[in-house]
């Protein structure tokens, strides 16, 4: 087989409003998008276009955030949790017709974690999502929820989150 050299893009930061005292790791890929205050990004990171991300939330390593996801304030979104706005309903990929593409917005204090996939839907605040999960459906209900798809667990208690904030 012949070799060819192929179309080389670097990841960049570009056209992205951030707010005060953020810390961004490269390398990252982000486009397009807002990073409210005293926020942390991770090295590896994609946030594409049009994505809004609240204060203080935690974006970790190999995280993927598509376009039509909001983010609010002070939450954690873990190793490798990855956002879908394709469903390939039609058969396969909407091959950027983002007619097709759906969005998805995740409230406050919401964590998400490890290796978690969100498809499009609606996260209210106080959230906890187990590593691994498939979020399919809304949530509309404090909680922990975990699986695929993600299933209601339990409360948080209040000792949750106490130990949570001196992490
Ligand atoms: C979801 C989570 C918060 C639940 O913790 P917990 O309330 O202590 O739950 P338990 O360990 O008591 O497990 C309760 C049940 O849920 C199941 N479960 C727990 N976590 C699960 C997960 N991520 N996916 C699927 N099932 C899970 C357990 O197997 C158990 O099932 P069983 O009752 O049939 O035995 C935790 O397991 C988790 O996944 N946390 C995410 C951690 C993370 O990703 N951190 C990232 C930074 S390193």
């Amino acid at each position: 087989m012949s070799s060819f050299a192929p179309r080389i893009i670097e990841s960049r930061i570009v056209d992205v409003t951030f707010g005060e005292k953020v810390t961004v790791v490269q390398p990252a890929n982000l486009y397009g998008c807002r990073i409210g205050a005293g926020c942390f990004v991770g090295p590896f990171v994609e946030i594409q276009k049009d994505v809004r991300i609240g204060e203080r939330t935690k974006i970790q390593s190999h995280a993927f955030i598509c376009e039509l996801v909001e983010i609010g304030d002070d939450c954690f979104i873990s190793h490798g949790a990855m956002f879908v706005n394709d469903l390939f309903q039609t058969g396969g990929p909407a091959r950027g017709n983002r007619a097709l593409w759906k969005s998805t917005r995740i409230g406050n204090n919401v964590s998400i974690g490890t290796n978690a996939t969100i498809l499009p839907v609606s996260i209210c605040d106080h959230v906890v999502i187990g590593a691994g999960s498939v979020v399919t459906r809304d949530i509309t209900k404090p909680g922990i929820y975990a699986g695929n798809p993600a299933r209601f667990l339990r409360r948080a208690e209040r000792g949750d989150r106490e130990k949570r904030s001196s992490d």
